[in-house]
């Protein structure tokens, strides 16, 4: 995950969704009066939403999350701009249609729900969702991760093919490439397709836009997609293609064909415009599995980026009480500091770091696993590897990481001393354990 560029399209996020807002009108009203700002493409494709827990991925100023309340969800929404989310919070108290909005990075949001085993029937997203996103495998594992088993992820997107042309129709940009795509920002597209956007009628509100934060995309194409998909163990039942786009005029001479359905000037062939994917989660799923055998190997200078990601998103999970700020901090230290100085060992699964293990001596400074490999006998295999190197091992855990106190139980260790403060003197019990050659 690109966390510098997913902050930069905060910034982007936050300026452009107040201009936005302006061309809107009274949204409060319009919902209260049973307005409703979804299409029938994602009624159709959601299903009966009677009393099911709905989680609203990328939700924006809460519009779809309020309607979709309206056809019987309990809806959390959640999106990283911090406009959206005020505005949105705003928007259902002035309707009176309740929901959870949340604040969050998705993939940060995606750890935390995980922790806190939260669930959910359907998961939705929706029109202009996944290009703001830097790893789809990790959206994908995200989505399976929260849904119930039978529950289902629903996308309605717009159309990869389409992102090829640039607003004259002229083919300017590779398909699906693969690197993000650096913008001047996040444009004022509400003022540029008018009533498609606003339905409860379009005003001037903020004129001639001009976003101050620039933006990155991650142009995905529809294989990437279906292919996280499928990887994160979801069963696609549906794949649908739309000549049209709903309610947004991205291109010059667009026009409407009914409904908002906008289509490519009459001098154009037909080509899609959007396109929608269901896909539920078994019953009973197989634990996630690598897709290849881990490969361990020494820690080389390049991985060290990767391993400071993995090391945080870890601690997110086994370190939760030790805070996100302090464990900001002790990222730095991780990735200038201790990662540069151990020995550390790389487990790699399909090419690419998903844990380490790294030693100081004997010593078994840090383990950390890749959360959305867990399962996969990484860990067990980092362990064994440098008991095969070193015989006697020690290691120094949370007592409060539960989880990690029973991983060495399992792998032999026993208590051997405890102590009540860690080493930077907080107040969080540290277990001592040792494994014999
Ligand atoms: C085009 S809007 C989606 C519109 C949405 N379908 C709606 O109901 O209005 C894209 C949204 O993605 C959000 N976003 C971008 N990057 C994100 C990230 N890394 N995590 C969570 N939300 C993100 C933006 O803040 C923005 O609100």
């Amino acid at each position: 995950m690109q966390n510098d560029l997913h902050e930069a399209n905060r910034l982007s996020w936050n300026a452009a969704t107040a201009a936005h807002n302006s061309h809107k009108g009274d949204q409060g009203a319009f919902l209260r009066n049973g307005g409703s700002t979804l299409y029938p493409e994602e009624i159709e494709l959601l299903g009966d939403l009677a009393g099911l827990d709905l989680l609203h991925l990328q939700c924006n100023s809460g519009q779809d999350s309020l309607s979709l309340v309206r056809l019987g969800a309990k809806v959390t929404g959640v999106d990283i701009s911090d406009e959206a989310i005020a505005f949105a919070t705003r928007l259902s108290s002035e309707s009176g249609i309740a929901a959870t909005f949340e604040r969050a990075d998705l993939f940060h949001w995606f750890e935390g729900a995980r922790a806190r085993g939260a669930v959910f029937d359907r998961v939705f997203a929706s029109y202009g969702t996944i290009c703001w996103l830097s790893d789809l495998g990790l959206w994908a594992r995200g989505i399976a991760s929260v849904l119930k088993p039978g529950g289902r992820f629903a996308l309605i997107e717009f159309h990869p093919f389409a992102m090829v042309f640039d607003e004259t129709w002229t083919p300017r940009y590779d398909y699906a490439p693969r690197e993000p795509v650096c913008e001047a920002g996040v444009g004022d597209y509400v003022a540029a397709s008018g009533a498609g956007l606003a339905p409860n009628g379009y005003e001037q509100g903020v004129v001639d836009f001009r976003n101050p934060h620039p933006s990155f995309e991650f142009n995905w194409g529809i294989a990437d997609v279906v292919q996280a998909l499928i990887d994160a163990g979801l069963k696609i039942e549906h794949f649908r293609e739309y000549p049209y786009a709903n309610g947004w005029v991205g291109f010059e001479g667009m026009r409407d064909s009914g409904g908002g359905r906008m289509l490519p000037p009459e001098t154009m062939p037909g080509i899609p415009l959007m396109y929608a994917i269901a896909a539920t989660k078994p019953e009973t799923t197989a634990p996630v599995r690598a897709r290849s055998e881990p490969i361990i190997r020494p820690y080389r200078a390049e991985d060290r980026d990767r391993l400071a990601a993995i090391w945080l998103s870890a601690s997110r999970i086994g370190h939760p009480f030790l805070g996100e700020e302090r464990l900001l901090t002790q990222l730095e230290m991780v990735r200038d500091t201790y990662l540069p100085m151990a020995d550390n060992w790389v487990a790699e699964v399909d090419g690419r770091p998903a844990g380490f293990i790294g030693l100081i001596d004997s010593f078994v400074g840090g383990l950390f696993v890749d959360p959305e490999i867990h399962g996969a006998g990484i860990g067990r295999g980092l362990i064994e590897h440098a008991a095969a190197r070193l015989g006697h091992l020690d290691v120094s855990v949370y007592a409060d990481n539960a989880s990690a106190v029973e991983f060495y139980r399992r792998r032999g260790f026993v208590e051997t001393g405890r102590q009540e403060t860690d080493d930077e003197g907080l107040p969080f019990a540290v277990i001592h354990m040792s494994r014999a050659s």
